[in-house]
Order: structure tokens, then sequence, then C-alpha cells
């Protein structure tokens, strides 16, 4: 038993971030390098007492609503985000799902930050395969706009809020939806990409908040360098495994994190990059929405086309990473 997505469905948040906000702020920093540099020229952010579980709760609705489905016929609910509303529990997806009124049905979070989505679709691929359940809904929410340094040129920059859900479903066709998918990690990696305090080894006090140490620490170019080096690895041991190349790929669906991230992936692929859907530039990084965020919206505006072979590429904090080919059915 295999598992294919039915339909998708997102949500942004309405206040949107130009570059030039960065410079209200009193940042050193410039609307030409934030463009050169990462190809992003608008994100959204969330207001404050809006989390990720609202964002979730939104995307999940539109999913339900794209794909007739009543939320009656969803047996779990998996939510791919490294913001949840609360440090630790209750867990995002127990809020969504509460919103959603379908207590009782299995709920949790999975915390791999921007491959969440791939590792969400490999978990519920597993669900499915077990027979228990029939009709999963992936979501991907992230806010971290609540997580950044905004003193922090590096960093804030790059990231925006945004959700995402797909509805995931059996299918007894081999041949169809989910035909590969790989997750992996790399905890050696750690420290290129990390919120160094503020969780139970360093709990949030004075000093840290200071600091800012609870917030989002980068190592740009390493981050870059690593990202570009495992995606295009894997991706090309993962088309070989099931006997396909790189002509074979309609889409490539990587995580959003930097335009010049994805040119060198297609480059390196050689891979034409019309091929590649991107939404940076509009909603910048948006973390474990950033995958179903390009999904969603492509499909809504222009629709993939039964049997386009989607390669999604997940990379992130941990640092994690993950594979997902789709024949869409
Ligand atoms: C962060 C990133 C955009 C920086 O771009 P870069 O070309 O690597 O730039 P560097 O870090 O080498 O910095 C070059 C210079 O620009 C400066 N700079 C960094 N951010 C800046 C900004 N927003 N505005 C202006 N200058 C900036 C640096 O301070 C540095 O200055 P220096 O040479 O005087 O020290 C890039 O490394 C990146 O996108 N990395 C991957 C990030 C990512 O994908 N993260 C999420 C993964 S899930």
């Amino acid at each position: 038993m295999g598992a294919k997505i039915k339909g998708l469905g997102h949500t942004i948040p309405k206040k949107k971030i130009s570059n030039q906000f960065f410079i209200d702020q009193g940042l050193d920093t410039s609307d030409e390098w934030i463009k050169e540099r990462t190809g992003i020229e608008t994100r959204y952010f969330t207001p404050d007492e809006t989390g990720s579980s609202d964002l979730g709760y939104e995307a999940a609705l539109d999913c339900l609503k794209n794909t007739n489905t009543d939320i009656s016929e969803i047996d779990l609910i998996l939510v791919a985000t490294s913001t949840p509303d609360h440090n630790a529990f209750p867990s995002t997806a127990c809020l969504i799902q509460e919103k959603l009124g379908c207590n009782n049905i299995p709920a949790f979070d999975i915390s791999a930050a921007c491959s969440g989505f791939c590792y969400a679709l490999t978990t519920a691929e597993g669900f499915l395969a077990t027979q228990k359940h029939k009709n999963i809904l992936v979501i991907g929410v992230d806010c971290l706009s609540k997580i950044s340094n905004m003193e922090d040129r590096g960093t804030c920059i790059l990231f925006g809020d945004g959700a995402a859900a797909a509805l995931v479903t059996k299918t007894a066709d081999k041949n169809e939806g989910v035909i590969f998918s790989t997750i992996k990690a790399n905890g050696s990696l750690a420290n290129i990409l990390q919120i160094p305090k503020g969780g139970s080894k360093y709990p949030f006090n004075e000093t840290i908040a200071k600091e800012k140490s609870h917030f989002i620490e980068m190592d740009g170019s390493a981050v870059f360098k690593q990202a570009i080096k495992i995606v295009v690895s894997e991706i090309k041991q993962s088309l070989v495994s099931i006997n396909l190349s790189t002509d074979n790929i309609d889409y490539l669906i990587c995580h959003q994190a930097n335009q010049r991230i994805l040119d060198r992936i297609c480059d390196n692929l050689k891979l034409p990059k019309q091929k590649c859907i991107t939404n940076i530039k509009t909603f910048g990084n948006t973390s474990a929405a950033s995958i179903p965020l390009a999904m969603s919206e492509f499909h809504k505006n222009h629709g993939f086309k039964k049997g386009d072979i989607i390669v999604l590429a997940g990379f992130g904090a941990g640092f994690t990473w993950g594979i997902t080919i789709i024949k869409w059915t």
C-alpha cells in the first residue's frame, strides 16, 4: 500500500514585509544586497498573538475545501514545525486538531526544521502502510519571524511565515503517488544552524535575553555549501535507485532558502531552471512550510498533470534532509 497527495492548501499572513522594512529598523543592509544575494523581495510576518496553530489551521481548512473532504474523514494529523505555539507542549498538532473539531484522532508534531515536510510525508507513508489510517493531514507551518534576531542582518532578512497542508491518502498502485522517499540527518553539523539557548540545557533567563541567544544563529556560508552538496548528491542517488534520471524530472521543488542555492542545484543537476518551482522572491524562507507552499501555490495557479514527476528536496537545521519523488495522479 502506497501514499499519494490528493490535494493541497495554503495560507500566508496578511502583513507584507519589504526589504525596506529592515533598513527602516536601522539594519545595515540594502534592497540591492538582499535581492542579489538571496533573491528575496518580500516576506510575510504574523502579528503578535497569532501562532503556528492559527496559520496551520487556515491551511488545513483550505486543503479540506480543495479536496472536498470532511474533517470526519481525517484519521491522523502530522504537523512539521520548529515554531510551536508553546515551548514543548501542548503540540501544535493538538491545537490544530481542537480548532478543526476532530478530537480523539492522533495528532503530533515533527521537528526537522526546514526538512520537516519531507519528514512528515515519509511518516505519513509509514502510517498508511500499516493499513490503520486512510486520510492523513500533513501540515508544514512556521513563523520564523518570531525566533529571528531582527538585529542580525545575516539571518533576519531571510525568513518569513506561512503554512501549507497536504491530504495524503492510500493508493494500491505502487507506480503512482510517492514513488520514492528518503530522510536523513547528520547531527555533527548541528552547530551551523541553531538556536543556542533557551531550551532545557540553557533555560531562558535575563542573560540569554540580553545575548539574544534564544534566536536563530547561522553560519550562512557553511549552510549554503552543505545544502548544495547534499541535495545534488541525494537527488542523483534517489533517481538512480528508481531507474530515473534528471531528464525525467518535470518539476523540482526544493526548500526555498536562497535563490542562489536553487540556481546552483539546477546547474549541478543540469536541470533547466524553468523546471525548478520557486516563490522565494515573494515569501522568503518559510521553513517547514516552504515546500508545500510552493507546491500548493503552483498547483492552484497552473495545476500538476497526471504522470508529472515531481522531486521534493528539503534541507535544514540538524542537519536534516529529505527527498520525496512523486508521480502525480
Ligand atoms: C546568509 C547568506 C545570504 C549570506 O550570503 P553570503 O554571500 O554567503 O554572504 P557572507 O555571509 O559571506 O557575507 C558577505 C558579507 O555580507 C555581509 N552581510 C551579511 N548579511 C548582510 C545583509 N543582510 N546586508 C548587507 N550585508 C550583509 C556580511 O557581514 C559580510 O560582510 P564582510 O565581508 O564585511 O564580513 C547566505 O550565506 C545564505 O543564504 N546561506 C544559506 C542560508 C540558508 O539557507 N539558511 C536556511 C537553511 S534552512
